[in-house]
């Protein structure tokens, strides 16, 4: 596989190692000159990533005298662990981890057009400028939530790239499903909510000629283990920890659904647009029978969702005039 590029910010691949390695040994004390053969530095360095690992807030207990170990397995996103988990699959073959970035979206594009294969996961624990649809900001405060991208490059037509939204947003709603019991909301296009608030949601990007896509960039944010938001979102987003009052394990929850996503992705690609659309229609209650506001920056209608058409764009029985296909725009539930 060529040399990964770099990228300024990347996680240093030994303090990613390091962080594996006590984490997979969690309770046990292991000794700095273990640790310095085995990721490949010296003990004083050791020390050092030791420090460093602190100041991300990883509670590595121990000292140089005795070896250093983790009182719990942390759950930090560390690439090593993922690509383990993923063994097996084509994506994450290449993961690019940061303990911050401005935004896994803006990575993933760069990487994109620097040649990256397939399946090449760009992940954070915080975003400072996590990107949301419409130009919005979305809030990635550190460690608490799942803010990835996929890069992918699959043989469609620009018209079809809108369709991977919707089928990320299904591996979402089947691997939090599947992982807590919660059954969360699927809105057409990018939503999943839950009790009505915002639990995660979906920004795709795409490079393309006129007829054919160079690479479409999947980004999946989902609010996990927040127990609080700041006070201009707490009354429109939640999290799976607000909900349940639980907290679960993000790398668990990373590895359901970019294993749900993969194999939902392959059949897409194998069934073409049918599969993609009669799984969103079959979980997403929000597509038919819903009483909608629909606001495409140009008109703002009422009407009932009535399905989806082939394209996988939503239609509304307007309340005062036809069946509209909904191209683009913002559609909230009229309660
Ligand atoms: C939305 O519902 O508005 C889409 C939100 C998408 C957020 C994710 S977080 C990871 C990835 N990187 C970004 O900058 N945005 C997406």
């Amino acid at each position: 596989m060529p040399q990964a590029p770099f990228l300024p910010g990347t996680t240093d691949r030994r303090l990613a190692a390091l962080l594996t390695l006590l984490s997979e040994n969690a309770t046990i004390v292991i000794s700095g000159a273990r640790i310095a053969r085995e990721v490949g530095m010296s003990r004083s360095t050791v020390w050092r990533w030791v420090q460093e690992l602190r100041k991300l807030g990883v509670h590595v207990k121990g000292q140089r005298s005795t070896g250093y170990f983790l009182e719990k397995v942390p759950d930090v996103l560390t690439p090593d662990l993922l690509r383990k988990r993923l063994k097996g699959n084509v994506w994450g073959r290449r993961v690019f981890h940061f303990f911050k970035t401005d935004s896994t979206n803006r990575l993933a594009m760069e990487l994109g057009y620097a040649g990256e294969p397939e399946g090449t996961i760009v992940m954070a624990e915080a975003q400072t400028e996590g990107r949301g649809r419409s130009g919005r900001s979305w809030h990635s405060e550190k460690g608490t939530g799942l803010y990835f991208t996929v890069l992918l490059r699959p043989k469609l037509a620009p018209a079809q790239a809108p369709l991977l939204t919707m089928l990320a947003g299904v591996s979402a709603y089947t691997a939090i499903a599947s992982q807590t019991g919660l059954v969360p909301e699927l809105k057409w296009p990018n939503d999943l909510l839950l009790n009505g608030k915002k639990l995660g949601g979906i920004l795709t990007e795409m490079h393309a000629e006129p007829n054919v896509v160079r690479f479409v960039i999947v980004g999946v944010g989902i609010n996990v283990n927040q127990d609080k938001f700041p006070p201009e979102l707490s009354a429109i987003a939640t999290s799976i920890h607000k909900e349940t009052g639980r907290t679960s394990y993000r790398l668990e929850l990373l590895v359901r659904l970019l294993t749900q996503f993969e194999n939902d992705y392959n059949r897409f690609l194998r069934e073409g647009p049918a599969f993609v659309i009669d799984r969103f229609d079959s979980v997403s209650s929000f597509a038919r029978g819903r009483r909608v506001r629909v606001d495409t920056g140009v008109e703002t209608y009422i009407g009932t969702t009535a399905g989806l058409s082939p394209e996988g764009l939503l239609l509304v029985n307007r309340d005062s005039g036809p069946l509209t296909t909904v191209i683009a725009g913002d559609v909230t539930e009229v309660r």
